[in-house]
């Protein structure tokens, strides 16, 4: 039995209770965070902290913890949950109401959920074959840019792709593409690196943020730019990036071929980069 964290308390999940009331549970009012730990060190806390009080913030939510004590609730979850390398998931939602209104009252006492799962290893057959992607549209609303717990237009986009025989869905929204359903978006022309810049259509990612900042390191051309459909149907590579799926490599988007349809050079040398800066992570070289 894992032991997850609620409303102060370190208890097993079995015992874990939210009540029905939750605003979380009757309207998807509340945010979250998605945080790798390797080797028991947590990966980039501090920016994945950030982006949690930024959310937090536009959504008018307080935030119940300093980032001291989010770091200390966090590494205690990670120590209850030892062995494998980790993924936490934690939400804050808005609280419960003693009756469903969509308006609420400040001051509400906001519910805090941390949980913490084994990440499996990466199946090696992915850096040789890559994912399918299909594209579709991107039915999500103008703020995707908060990381809301309100993921029905995600979770229906992703459930399409794997329908379709894909692992993601790639959305296009006025003929740019934006993200995946659970992921952001790279591409490789000529050499360079694109991805579209941050704003309200899409999730500023700590791993999109990594993978810039590598490229950046190591000398690899990049540029943050919109990415047009036509442009993304004919790139050289495509990689989708996310905090428990790193960096993947698509291999075929909507039934045809992405370059020669084998995952690219650029693809191997970030690929290679970030198991580097992962392996600097597990031993505290970095974080
Ligand atoms: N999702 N875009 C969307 C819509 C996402 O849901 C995610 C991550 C990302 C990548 O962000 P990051 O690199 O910070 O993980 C981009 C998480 C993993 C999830 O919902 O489980």
């Amino acid at each position: 039995m894992s032991t997850v964290f609620l409303n102060g308390e370190f208890l097993p999940s079995d015992q874990a209770r939210v009540s029905v009331m939750d605003r979380g549970f009757l309207f998807g009012d509340g945010v979250y965070e998605v945080i790798p730990a390797y080797g028991g060190h947590l990966f980039r806390l501090l920016p994945h902290l950030q982006r949690l009080t930024d959310s937090l913030r536009a959504v008018r939510i307080p935030d119940p913890y300093t980032e001291t004590q989010w770091s200390g609730i966090l590494e205690e979850l990670i120590g209850e949950n030892p062995g494998t390398d980790q993924s936490v998931y934690l939400q804050v939602t808005r609280g419960v109401m003693d009756r469903r209104d969509h308006a609420f009252p400040l001051g509400l006492e906001p519910t805090v959920f941390a949980m913490s799962n084994p990440i499996p290893d990466p199946d090696p057959a992915l850096a040789e074959r890559g994912i399918a992607a299909i594209s579709l549209d991107d039915i999500r609303w103008q703020s995707c840019h908060i990381k809301a717990i309100t993921l029905l237009p995600n979770v229906l986009l992703r459930q399409q792709a794997v329908e379709a025989g894909a692992a993601e869905a790639i959305l296009i929204r006025d003929g740019h593409a934006t993200e995946g359903a659970a992921s952001n978006l790279f591409i490789v022309r000529d050499g360079t690196l694109i991805t579209p810049p941050k704003g309200p259509l899409l999730l500023p990612g700590i791993t999109r943020d990594l993978v810039i900042e590598l490229a950046a390191g190591h000398g690899v051309p990049h540029r943050e730019n919109a990415i047009g459909e036509a442009e993304l149907r004919t790139a050289d590579e495509v990689w989708l990036t996310s905090s428990t799926k790193e960096i993947m490599p698509v291999t075929t988007l909507d039934g045809r071929p992405v370059g020669d349809g084998r995952p690219g050079p650029l693809y191997r040398r970030m690929h290679g980069l970030y198991r580097e800066y992962k392996q600097a992570v597990r031993e505290g070289r970095a974080g």
